[in-house]
């Protein structure tokens, strides 16, 4: 059945996580269809189980590094009567740990599932979301995309490059349909943070955030007609600007907090074995 006017159909990748799953609870309260992709089949089930019109959802389980499930995926997506509208890119990992700590399989994991995933993702979905009368893609990055981060050289690498990818992207489809949008969140109370990078927050004077105030931005995003950046949290969208402007002020205030954030990377790894 193809949906209502304002109804949009919206893969959300990730969506068995914590922010992924907030992103679908608010999205299916303002009446959207959405398409819940993740890895974990029985939590994407369950969610799809808990939301508004639970009937109207579909699960997509997926591993988004495995090619083939990805090309079913797309596959999949190019089979919904009324097509798709809109394009989360959210599904992401992290590991908090030093650069000499991190094995050449977590580096490439890590780059793959942040960056490579939702460039080849977009790409392929492509076709499909210029059916869509308002077509619009959502990239998640991070905070740490913005402030390269001791502890987090891969991550904030990978973060960094989905943030150059989304600006590429807007200005390559400026004169297309296609809303190209990008949220940077910072700590965010979800199962993506462990104890030790909870610990290091709190020892920092980190704030987080509940996942609910990032969906609440994402919606936003999906409302405004034109292409948008959202970061948030306060200090931490000042810490940014500063960064681009000085980023030796930011070297020096991080190059004080080192020897408790390399504490808490060793802590983290110790707790991985
Ligand atoms: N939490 C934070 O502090 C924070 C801060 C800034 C930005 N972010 C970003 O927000 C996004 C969501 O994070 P979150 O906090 O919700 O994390 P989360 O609770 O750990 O959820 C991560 C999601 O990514 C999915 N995923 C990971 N690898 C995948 C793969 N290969 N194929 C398919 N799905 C995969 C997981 O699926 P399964 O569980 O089904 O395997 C899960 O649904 C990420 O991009 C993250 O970088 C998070």
């Amino acid at each position: 059945m193809k949906p209502a006017k304002n109804t949009m159909t919206v893969l959300i990748t990730g969506a068995s996580g914590g922010i992924g799953s907030a992103i679908a609870q608010l999205l299916a309260a303002d009446g959207h269809r959405l398409l819940l992709q993740g890895r974990n089949a029985e939590r994407l089930q369950a969610l799809r189980a808990s939301l508004p019109h639970s009937d109207d959802h579909l699960v997509l389980a997926a591993d988004l590094l495995d090619a083939d499930q990805r090309r079913q995926l797309v596959e999949r997506c190019a089979t919904i009567p009324g097509g798709v509208d809109v394009l989360i890119n959210n599904a992401g990992v992290s590991q908090f740990a030093l650069l000499a700590d991190m094995s050449d399989e977590t580096l490439a994991r890590m780059l793959q599932t942040n960056l490579l995933v939702p460039m080849a993702l977009t790409r392929d979905l492509l076709p499909l979301l210029q059916r869509s009368e308002r077509p619009a893609i959502v990239n998640i990055g991070s905070a740490f995309g913005h402030i390269g981060h001791p502890g987090f050289a891969a991550y904030s690498a990978s973060k960094s490059g989905l943030h150059g990818f989304t600006e590429s992207l807007r200005r390559e489809l400026a004169d297309t349909g296609v809303r190209v949008h990008y949220l940077a969140p910072r700590a965010v109370d979800t199962e993506f943070n462990t104890t030790a990078v909870n610990e290091l927050n709190r020892s920092l004077g980190n704030q987080s955030d509940s996942p609910q105030r990032v969906a609440e931005q994402c919606l936003r995003l999906l409302q405004s007609r034109a292409s948008g950046r959202r970061f948030i949290g306060w200090p931490e969208r000042l810490f940014i600007k500063v960064n681009a402007l000085f980023p030796a002020v930011v070297d020096s205030a991080l190059a004080k907090k080192l020897p408790v954030i390399r504490q808490f990377a060793l802590q983290n790894i110790q707790a991985s074995k």
